[in-house]
């Protein structure tokens, strides 16, 4: 069993996998600024596990906050998932996206290259696919960014190589999320968008409980099913679970590797939607708009390395992602407070 850091634990994708390393055995320290996330979620954590984690209040920014965590406790491991995520946001703001992410995890892989802990699991993304050429997706796919955000997770993954080809000794996890959805099936903890959500599941929640009227589809005209587009939607459970076998992996091997995190199954906004309203018992209105800028028509992972490397593979099917959303929605209408 490992000691792990878990940066941004509090937040969404990250408080999750908290739940999973407990659950495995493994002892967690969380940081996180609470930027995007709340205290509560520490109380959340401790109902479903019964096992409250060591908290810091520690921005990336901040090298002598992190340095005190790495030399208060003896770390094994880092999953680093702290970070800005709002693609529109970093077109507009740039330098607060490189300055956080960049600058934040270099200080991060500095501190943890000072207390010699040389193994960490990465929060990256498929943005950095772009518009992939075919799909199903593989790893030596080619990278192309298009917007901040994205060029940030794809430094990030250079970054991490050049660190593990300079010295032998890291081991390099760099999991590349597919479209993270879905809660706890306890309904203690999900995701609470800040402001009106732009992803697709957060938004059609809102449609769902009353807070927004109904669902605008970015297109009809994609070469897809039935011409809105297409995406691998993963249950936030199933992604938690990918970084216990990731983290195992990286415990007992040196080097660096790309993983899809992803089940491989593509399915259309509005085949979501309908998953949505089964969940929900209700009809839910929406209009068909143009196309969002930077969209892409399809994208799903080829799911065959996580298997092989990790032994890792998606259970939950969309059902249970949309099902879980909304039982998370019912309970918490404000959020995790
Ligand atoms: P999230 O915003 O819920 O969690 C990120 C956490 O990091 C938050 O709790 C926030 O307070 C914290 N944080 C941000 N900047 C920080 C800083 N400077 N210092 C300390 N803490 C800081 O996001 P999430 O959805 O859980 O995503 C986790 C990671 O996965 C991110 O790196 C994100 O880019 C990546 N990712 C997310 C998705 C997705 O769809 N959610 C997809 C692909 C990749
Ligand atoms: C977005 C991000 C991507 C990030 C991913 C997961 C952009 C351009 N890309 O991708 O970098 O890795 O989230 O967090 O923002 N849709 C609607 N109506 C809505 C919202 C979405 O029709 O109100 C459609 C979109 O057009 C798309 C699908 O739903 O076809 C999924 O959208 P979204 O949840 O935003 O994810 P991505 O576009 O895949």
């Amino acid at each position: 069993m490992a000691n792990v850091l878990v940066t941004g634990g509090t937040g969404y994708i990250g408080s999750h996998t908290v739940v999973e390393l407990l659950q495995a055995g493994h002892e967690v320290v969380i940081m996180d600024n609470l930027y995007n996330s709340s205290i509560a979620v520490l109380d959340r954590i401790e109902e479903i596990t019964g096992k409250k984690p060591k908290f810091y209040q520690t921005d990336l920014l901040d090298q002598e906050g992190l340095k005190k965590i790495f030399e208060e406790n003896k770390l094994d491991a880092v999953i680093h998932f702290a970070g800005y995520k709002a693609v529109g946001e970093s077109v507009e703001k740039p330098l607060l996206y490189y300055e956080n992410n960049i600058q934040g995890s270099i200080n991060l892989y500095q501190a943890m290259a000072d207390a010699n802990v040389k193994k960490i699991v990465f929060s990256s993304s498929a943005t950095v696919y772009g518009d992939p050429a075919s799909v199903p997706i593989r790893e030596d796919f080619p990278v192309h960014t298009t917007n901040p955000y994205g060029s940030t997770k794809l430094m990030n993954e250079m970054i991490l190589e050049d660190i593990a080809h300079a010295d032998p000794e890291w081991s390099v996890l760099l999991l590349r999320y597919f479209n993270p959805i879905g809660a706890h099936q306890s309904g203690l903890l999900g995701e609470v968008p800040n402001g009106i959500p732009n992803n697709l599941v957060p938004y059609i929640a809102r449609v769902a409980n009353g807070q927004l009227e109904y669902l605008r589809v970015w297109g009809n005209d994609y070469d897809t099913v039935d011409g809105t587009g297409v995406r691998d939607y993963i249950h936030v459970v199933d992604l938690a679970k990918g970084h216990i076998c990731a983290l195992d992996y990286a415990l007992k091997h040196t080097g660096v590797e790309k993983v899809n995190l992803g089940t491989g199954n593509g399915y259309s906004v509005l085949q979501v939607l309908h998953a949505y309203e089964n969940a929900c018992g209700k009809e839910l209105p929406y209009q068909i708009m143009d196309r969002r800028p930077g969209d892409i028509a399809t994208c799903y992972a080829d799911t065959t390395k996580a298997k092989e490397l990790l032994g890792w593979e998606a259970q939950y099917n969309i059902e249970d992602m949309c099902n879980d959303s909304w039982n998370f929605t019912v309970k918490n209408p404000d959020g995790i407070k």
